[in-house]
């Protein structure tokens, strides 16, 4: 018997496989053996309904996507009256990813949702624009003073474990780690998408809607790597590492390299077995190599 179980603040996840926000609904549940998957994070949502961004929002890349889904979702209320009690019968732990435009927003949102026994953790979710803070074209996650005040501010208004998604898109990750572990962050989750953008040679538009949008998938992938790295040489949180992750032995490198946990994203489009399989993948490499506890792997990588 392997031991995969880990812990991110309060939760204990049975396995160190998650799937990423906006990637799975409970429509994929009879797809997937969602059962054998340590925890699942949902699409993130507001208080308000938002409509999201103008189409087209998704867009191919080389070994990637582009999205542009602009944070669409039907607000609080009605995730709480019809999309909660649609998963009481779920077994993994269900993280529920929040966004906001200033910290009111944000611990509004915790709060209202700390009363439901089945939201297992929260995960807040930075990349949005940096309203309040005066950078118009920026997002919270790229601000330290903006990231430390929200997160503060959701502290304050729950007791779950609180996840703090952050952005790659920055000169300097740990610098914004910090900020969000000082606030009382129970764990990272590295990273959200790499803004980009992808242009139709026949029209001369850009292919998304928007303009620009978040690349995701296996091009990612080092850059995301290499995130997880510095965000974990600057902090003692757990870490959830995301960022183009396929297979088992992705989601080793994001272990060795610091994370206690992964997400996974792009790869649920291609095939929604891929999380269920990554953890069998996992049960295997230990196996063969003679490790018992998964937990040996975090942050282990050797140098030189
Ligand atoms: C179609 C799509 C929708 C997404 N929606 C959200 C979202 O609502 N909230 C969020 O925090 N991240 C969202 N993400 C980002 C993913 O959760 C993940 O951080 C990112 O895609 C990188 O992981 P991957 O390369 O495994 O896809 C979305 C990604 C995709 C492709």
């Amino acid at each position: 018997m392997v031991d995969l179980s880990v812990k991110i603040g309060k939760l204990r996840l049975k396995n160190p496989v998650m799937v990423a926000s906006g990637t799975w609904g409970i429509e994929y549940d009879e797809l997937t053996e969602t059962d054998l998957i340590g925890a699942v994070v949902l699409k993130t949502i507001t208080l308000e309904e938002r409509s999201g961004n103008l189409p087209p929002r998704i867009a191919e890349t080389a070994s990637g996507m582009l999205n542009s889904i602009g944070l669409e979702n039907k607000g609080v209320e009605d995730f709480i009256r019809n999309k909660l009690p649609a998963m009481s019968g779920l077994e993994a732990p269900i993280v529920v990813s929040i966004a906001g435009d200033d910290e009111k927003q944000f611990s509004r949102l915790a709060r209202s949702l700390s009363r439901f026994a089945r939201v297992n953790a929260l995960e807040v979710n930075l990349s949005c624009p940096n309203i309040k803070y005066g950078l118009s074209e920026g997002l919270i996650a790229q601000d330290e003073k903006a990231t430390y005040r929200v997160v503060k501010a959701v502290r304050a208004a729950t007791d779950l474990t609180v996840i703090v998604k952050l952005s790659p898109n920055v000169t300097d990750i740990g610098k914004i780690a910090k900020a969000a572990e000082a606030a009382g962050a129970d764990a990272l989750s590295v990273a959200n998408t790499f803004i980009a953008m992808a242009v139709d040679v026949d029209t001369w538009k850009p292919k998304l809607g928007n303009v620009t949008g978040g690349l995701s998938g296996p091009a990612i992938k080092p850059l995301s790597l290499r995130a997880v790295w510095e965000a974990a040489k600057k902090t003692s949180v757990p870490i959830i590492g995301i960022g183009g992750i396929m297979n088992a032995s992705d989601a080793v490198e994001f272990m060795l390299c610091g994370a206690s946990a992964v997400q996974v994203g792009t790869a649920n489009f291609v095939n929604p077995q891929t999380p269920a399989e990554i953890v069998k993948g996992l049960e295997i490499y230990m196996k063969k190599r003679g490790i018992k506890n998964i937990k040996s792997l975090i942050g282990s990588l050797k140098m030189g």
